[in-house]
């Protein structure tokens, strides 16, 4: 038996296969849930994106939130201190759901954490004013990509938001991608970015809005970082068809 299928309990086959030694393994937990570690794998970028993210986090009272995964570092009590809002926070792995309670506990009654596949949300329609999501989507397969899309699109509720920060398009001109080991690399330890890369967000996500009968309000917000290697994109979203 490969060594990976001892972690897949009820776990999407990709996440067990490809990144249990950083999600569901117990050391991986613990190594990667250090500020300082997060922080290297995203070229020192951390606080800019958490700082980016957090001022668009919705602020009205009363608004529901949805954090989609878990993260390592301080996102999650960071968020929960920005909003005085409800924060719900799903993911598949218990030990991930763990950790983020852990980081959470004296805010407790304000985080509600449930184990649930990203692909496959137990949430009613149109339950959130925003849903966050933070290096989530180039983690996932195609297939997976577009299941957790229309999985947004519906759990969001018309004159809500979705926030995705993430890796920018094709960073064709970016010295990193220029390094042809790295780019080999970073490719083999994340073996859908590529495809992410490619992949026109705004249109899969405008679609999957479309199917559930909403639309995007205005321009998708965009703003970049680490010069264009990553982004944190903003969908306000509306009932209905753009007349
Ligand atoms: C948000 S992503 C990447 C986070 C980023 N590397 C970081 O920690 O800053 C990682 C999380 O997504 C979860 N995950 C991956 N695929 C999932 C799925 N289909 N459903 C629910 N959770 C999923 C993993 O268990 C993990 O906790």
């Amino acid at each position: 038996m490969r060594l990976y299928k001892k972690f897949l309990d009820g776990m999407p086959e990709y996440l067990v296969h490809y990144y249990w030694w950083a999600y569901l393994w117990r050391w991986g937990i613990w190594f990667f849930d250090h500020q300082f570690v997060i922080n290297a794998i995203l070229y020192g970028q951390y606080d800019k994106l958490l700082k980016k993210t957090l001022a668009q986090v919705e602020a009205k009272p009363a608004a529901k939130i949805l954090q989609l995964t878990c993260v390592y570092g301080k996102l999650t009590p960071s968020l929960l201190f920005s909003t005085s809002n409800e924060v719900h926070l799903c993911d598949a792995a218990t030990g991930q759901l763990q950790l983020a309670r852990r980081k959470t506990l004296h805010i407790a009654n304000r985080c509600h954490p449930a184990r649930m596949n990203a692909e496959c949300l137990g949430y009613h329609d149109d339950a959130f004013d925003q849903v966050i999501v933070f290096f989530l989507l180039h983690e996932l397969p195609t297939e997976a990509r577009h299941n957790a899309y229309a999985e947004i699109a519906r759990v969001v509720r018309p004159g809500g938001s979705v926030l995705i920060t993430e890796y920018a398009a094709t960073p064709q001109r970016h010295w990193l991608y220029r390094l042809v080991p790295f780019r080999w690399l970073i490719c083999r330890i994340e073996p859908f970015l590529a495809g992410f890369w490619q992949e026109d967000v705004a249109a899969k996500l405008s679609g999957a809005f479309k199917q559930n009968g909403k639309t995007l309000n205005g321009e998708v917000g965009v703003e970049h970082c680490f010069a264009g290697y990553y982004r944190v994109m903003r969908f306000n979203v509306i009932q209905g068809e753009l007349a």
